[in-house]
């Protein structure tokens, strides 16, 4: 297992999308270990294979503090074949570096994947756990968070994160509690 380094916005290589995996190898398997190690060191609940810098279809998430007879849950190729229903959360992420922000996504969602043992899964979600699932397939394609807040509010920020670059100051001192 290795740390990796998770990329923070604006890093373009967050908006690549990710492929789907066609074959579930050994080096998919070192990328999932890898993402568990690197999402508890950070720490955060979730994290995506495309904030690593691959373009696999991978996440790994761990919401036990909401869902705790879940634990550590490892996904390939997930997709959401059910959403229903609406809900508000204030969410973080582990790329968006020292931002919360309240997004509206489906309060409900029943997800298909694939586990590293190659077996096929479902997840009925909702609360953390839907939200959690929705913002990582959102990392698969490419997309952060805050492209789901008003543009406002995302150029607001854009701005604070060009002055921490200008200035130097080190995003990763400011730390979120609560990333996915
Ligand atoms: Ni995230």
């Amino acid at each position: 297992m290795a740390l990796r380094r998770i990329l923070k916005f604006p890093d373009p290589e967050l908006k690549q999308l990710a492929q789907p995996v066609q074959n579930i190898d050994g080096q998919l398997q070192q990328l999932v270990s890898d993402l568990v190690e690197t999402m508890y060191a950070a720490p955060g609940l979730g994290l995506a294979a495309t904030q690593v810098g691959s373009l696999e279809r991978a996440v790994v998430l761990d919401v036990r503090e909401a869902e705790p007879k879940l634990g550590l849950i490892k996904l390939i190729n997930p997709v959401i074949v059910q959403a229903e229903g609406s809900i508000v959360w204030e969410e973080a992420c582990l790329s968006v570096v020292d931002y919360t922000a309240e997004v509206r996504r489906a309060a409900h969602v029943l997800v298909k994947a694939w586990t590293p043992e190659e077996k096929e899964i479902e997840i009925d979600a909702e609360g953390l756990l839907a939200v959690a699932l929705q913002h990582e397939i959102d990392h698969l394609d490419g997309k952060l968070f805050i492209d789901r807040i008003s543009r406002l509010k995302r150029d607001l920020y854009r701005r604070r994160v060009r002055k921490w670059i200008r200035d130097g100051v080190p995003p990763e001192s400011r730390k979120a509690a609560a990333s996915i």
